[in-house]
């Protein structure tokens, strides 16, 4: 089976005046269905540009991404729309969700983009809320609930499309160890119910609990360890 997605010598380069940054400098990376990942560097070394590129949020200055075999390159708006959309769910440090909206709300919203009915949309988006123990919270707004909550309220409006992809960037940046650890395990948890999970981490002890670390430094690939 080909990989789930695959990057050959991926380049991204931003030009700042006359000063090139070579954020991605050469990133050969094969990842199959159903891994648990970590990718973890210091900062600046490439790692939030890395996720980016490969799930179509920005694209790469040279080299390919390709997505169950498919060149990303020649594909258009509403095919990239689609595998983000669809194939994808986001996770983000700061949370972003809609601060006036309620928890359910927040989640019900993507589905309102793939054009769901709303009462599919409550409903289905109360079943993801309880299953990341947040049945409780649906009519909170963000700020009245505590860091670890509205990240679970973020993974919930990420799964709520069923993607088959999760990916994070820095979960758990914001959050204290233990909340940290909590949401580690939905991650978890989303890996054993069959998904691809993708998490970019500073922290080493969220690293370690992966099968798979990729370390990253200027914006290449330093080494790989499985366990
Ligand atoms: N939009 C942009 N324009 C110009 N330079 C950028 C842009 N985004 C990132 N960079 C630069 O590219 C390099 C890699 O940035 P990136 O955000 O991928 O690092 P990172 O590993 O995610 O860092 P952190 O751990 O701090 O989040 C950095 O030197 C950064 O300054
Ligand atoms: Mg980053």
């Amino acid at each position: 089976m080909k990989p789930l997605i695959e990057l050959k010598n991926v380049k991204k380069i931003y030009r700042m005046g006359n000063i090139d940054v070579k954020a991605l400098n050469g990133v050969n990376l094969k990842i199959n269905r159903n891994e648990l990942i970590s990718i973890i560097g210091p900062s600046g070394s490439g790692k939030s540009t890395l996720l980016d590129v490969m799930c179509c949020l920005n694209r790469p200055t040279e080299g390919k991404v390709f997505i169950e075999g498919r060149d990303t390159s020649k594909m258009n708006d509403d095919e990239l729309a689609y595998i983000r959309g669809r194939k994808i769910g986001f996770v983000f440090q700061t949370f972003n969700l809609i601060q006036r909206l309620t928890a359910l709300e927040n989640v019900m919203l993507p589905m309102w983009f793939v054009g769901k009915p709303e009462k599919e949309r409550r409903r289905r988006a109360m079943k993801v809320l309880n299953e990341v123990g947040l049945k409780n919270r649906a009519n909170h707004k963000p700020s009245e609930m505590s860091g670890g909550e509205r990240q679970r309220v973020a993974i919930a409006r990420a799964l709520v499309n069923d993607p088959p992809i999760i990916v994070g960037d820095e979960p758990t940046g914001n959050l204290d160890s233990k909340s940290g650890m909590e949401i580690l395990k939905i991650f978890e948890k989303l890996h054993k119910q069959g998904r691809t999970v993708i998490i970019v981490t500073h922290d080493i002890k969220i690293a370690n609990k992966t099968k798979r670390k990729i370390h990253i430094r200027d914006g290449k690939i330093e080494k790989e360890v499985i366990k």
